[in-house]
């Protein structure tokens, strides 16, 4: 599903990422970790392709993002979507609205795009706040917003960066399940963390990062 390798990455010729070849199987639920500018984000950011390897390669499903076109991008992001560590939400719009944009934006039905957001809503337990301003919800609520606008489009796999950096351990819990229904359905989830907390004792891989290298 996921594939690098030998992928280098630089940023004003230092590298930050060296030789990281892995793989991700369909169906995965993976942790990357490592301390504060190991790289974690910016493997996130190679996967979404919204960076690019300076060396090596890496694919995607039938995606090769070494060599990808611009114009493909919008079909990279049908099938892998990615949620922010700060959120990146419409905070002036409405639950529904911002949960609602990825589907008007692929020109769907008014009436399909109302049911699938009530749905995706209900997922993650927050259909009673669909018509509440973002910028009114608490940080917990935000993240499942995000994780609702990220999940409706059904892709096949999800990228999350920190996504409980900023909330208490019992709402960080109550996200992490989200997670893993999410990949319980089949979606391929990818979460970096620096915090051990979150797969302690959890049974799923966690690849980790220091210094650019890759340690599983
Ligand atoms: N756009 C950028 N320009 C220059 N340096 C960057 C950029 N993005 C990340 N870096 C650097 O790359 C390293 C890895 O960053 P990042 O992937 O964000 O680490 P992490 O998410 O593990 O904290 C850091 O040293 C960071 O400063
Ligand atoms: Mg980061």
């Amino acid at each position: 599903m996921i594939e690098f390798s030998g992928v280098y990455k630089y940023y004003d010729s230092l590298a930050v990422l060296q030789n990281i070849s892995l793989k991700i199987e369909k169906g995965e639920l993976v942790f990357i970790t490592g301390p504060s500018g190991a790289g974690k984000t910016t493997i996130l950011r190679l996967i979404f392709g919204s960076e690019k390897p300076d060396e090596g390669e890496i694919k995607v499903g039938d995606f090769v993002l070494s060599k990808i076109k611009q114009s493909k991008i919008p079909y990279l992001r049908r099938f892998v979507t990615f949620v922010f560590q700060d959120f990146k939400l419409r905070q002036d719009l409405t639950v529904y609205d911002n949960v609602a944009l990825p589907l008007l934006i692929s020109g769907q039905k008014e009436r399909d795009i109302k049911q699938k957001v009530y749905d995706t809503l209900k997922n993650v337990n927050l259909r009673h706040k669909v018509d509440y301003i973002v910028r009114t919800l608490s940080g917990g609520e935000q993240q499942r917003v995000a994780i609702a606008r990220a999940i409706i489009t059904n892709p096949r796999v999800i990228l999350a960066d920190e996504p409980t950096g900023n909330l208490d351990p019992d709402t960080a819990n109550d996200v992490m399940n989200l997670f893993k229904n999410v990949n319980a359905l089949g979606c391929t989830v990818i979460i970096a963390t620096h915090n051990p907390e979150i797969f302690r004792n959890t049974p799923y891989r966690v690849l980790y990062l220091k210094e650019g290298k890759i340690y599983q």
